[in-house]
């Protein structure tokens, strides 16, 4: 099997949080990027916030004025139709597994043949998405982290019928753009997600059964585990409707009641109450 393993140009699908995150780290590490969302206004809202975000990381002194520029430079947006031209395929859309099936079939029509797709699913099968790529071995899980410019993990997540040489290459373009690659196995929640979501409903049922208030909860793991952030702000910033969807993948997936999301969660997120994105979730954000 033939894959592309020369990155010039990066096609970013979504540009969302996510998307617009990892637009920016390619566009930082020298990448040329063309960047494409459904949603007309949305690549410009995306663009807007990067040119904020690179303001302030020059401000600060973690880059170069000179990188910053060229950063500006490398980013453009496109049209579905102008991705053909692309070295690799990252998708940040919508985590709804139509919304994805469909776009990779759409891709696959599209993209020169050793070309390789990354998702930046969170929960989602990545061998089922490959499956819906037409080209499985060369699909593959990077998983970044919010806000992508700072978090220094990709978790690179092994599709069933990855390919060997697929996973070397994501690891070293990983390491390129100055991440720590990690590999784990496409199983449900991976390794962040399983771990992750489990302490978020633990420390939401200590809430509920009034262990101690929000705050509390937090400040015992920040202090007793060195958390920097506790669980409940963490899930506040993830927002509670996408922790929800990832904890009944889980339960789903794994069989298992004890994925069982907390009942209180699933009020939360009837209520509207989404975390930091409403306004309103374990804690108050000023908006
Ligand atoms: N938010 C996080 O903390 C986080 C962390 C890791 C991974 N993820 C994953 O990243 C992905 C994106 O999440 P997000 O938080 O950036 O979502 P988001 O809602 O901020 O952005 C998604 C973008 O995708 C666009 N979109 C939807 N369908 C599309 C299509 N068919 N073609 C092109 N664009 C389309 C939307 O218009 C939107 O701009 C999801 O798979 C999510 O699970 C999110």
């Amino acid at each position: 099997m033939n894959i592309r393993t020369t990155v010039r140009t990066v096609g970013v699908v979504g540009t969302g949080t996510m998307g617009s995150g990892i637009a920016q780290t390619f566009a930082q590490a020298g990448r040329a990027v063309l960047m494409y969302d459904a949603l007309p206004g949305a690549v410009d809202k995306a663009l807007a916030g990067i040119a904020k975000s690179l303001d302030k990381l020059v401000e600060k002194q973690k880059l170069a004025a000179d990188v910053a520029g060229a950063t500006r430079k490398n980013l453009r947006s496109a049209s579905l139709g102008d991705l053909a031209g692309v070295d690799l395929l990252v998708e940040a859309v919508f985590e709804d597994v139509a919304v994805k099936r469909a776009l990779y079939g759409e891709l696959a029509k599209l993209l020169a043949p050793d070309v390789v797709l990354a998702s930046n699913t969170s929960s989602i099968s990545i061998s089922e998405l490959a499956a819906a790529s037409g080209r499985p071995a060369q699909f593959i899980g990077m998983h970044f982290f919010n806000p992508v410019p700072l978090m220094k993990l990709v978790e690179v997540v092994v599709g069933l019928q990855t390919a060997e040489p697929v996973v070397e290459f994501t690891m070293n373009l990983s390491r390129e753009l100055g991440k720590t690659p990690l590999r784990v196995k496409d199983h449900p929640g991976f390794v962040s997600n399983r771990v992750l979501m489990p302490l978020i409903n633990e420390a939401i049922a200590c809430l509920a059964d009034g262990v101690a208030d929000a705050a509390t909860i937090d400040e015992v793991m920040k202090l007793g585990m060195a958390h920097t952030m506790g669980p409940l702000a963490t899930a506040d910033l993830i927002g509670l409707d996408v922790c929800l969807n990832i904890m009944e993948v889980l339960h789903r997936d794994l069989g298992l009641d004890k994925y069982a999301p907390h009942p209180s969660l699933r009020t939360m997120v009837r209520a509207g109450q989404l975390g930091r994105k409403s306004g309103k979730g374990f804690f108050s954000y000023g908006q």
